[in-house]
């Protein structure tokens, strides 16, 4: 059984660390603005394991003209539970979440692997490629959420 609850930034780290930040320290998994009191973490728990993470910043982009625009970071869930499902659940929580924000636009960096899988999810991609130090090639994704 699985089940989606609002989690803080340091327990989105068992996850984040080998996910996203593999063979770098544990003070990588900490992002800008992650204690802010705008920003929430979820996390999804199967059998009260934590496998899947995503948090949700309150930041505005330049690239686009909605007046609210949060940004998804940290998306990830653990190695052996991908493809079943479960950041599709994370993805359609944290809409929901900023559907009742009344938030005009989503966007994110996002890696050039997970593309597609934004895509499916209805995100679209703006702009050219560009290197993330340390971390590899990302693109800016979005996704309005209602008509500006
Ligand atoms: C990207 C990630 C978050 C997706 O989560 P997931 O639980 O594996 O995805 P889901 O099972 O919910 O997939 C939903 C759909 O997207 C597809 N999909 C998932 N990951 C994909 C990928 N990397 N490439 C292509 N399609 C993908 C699934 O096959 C599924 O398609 P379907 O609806 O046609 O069956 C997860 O694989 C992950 O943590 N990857 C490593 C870290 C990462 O890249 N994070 C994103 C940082 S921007």
């Amino acid at each position: 059984m699985q089940n989606i609850k609002q989690i803080s930034a340091l327990e989105t780290f068992p996850v984040r660390h080998p996910v996203l930040r593999a063979n770098k320290s544990i003070d990588s998994c900490h992002f800008d603005g992650d204690n802010l009191k705008a920003t929430i973490h979820f996390g999804l728990l199967d059998q009260n394991n934590l496998i899947g993470v995503i948090s949700i910043f309150e930041a505005k982009n330049d690239l686009f003209t909605a007046e609210k625009q949060f940004q998804i970071r940290g998306m990830a869930v653990l190695k052996e539970y991908q493809k079943k499902g479960f950041g599709k659940k994370l993805i359609c929580n944290s809409e929901k979440h900023c559907s009742d924000q009344n938030v005009n636009l989503i966007w994110f960096n996002a890696r050039k692997e997970a593309i597609r899988f934004y895509e499916k999810m209805g995100y679209q991609v703006k702009g050219s490629p560009f290197e993330i130090k340390g971390v590899g090639e990302h693109v800016i994704m979005f996704k309005k959420m209602n008509c500006e």
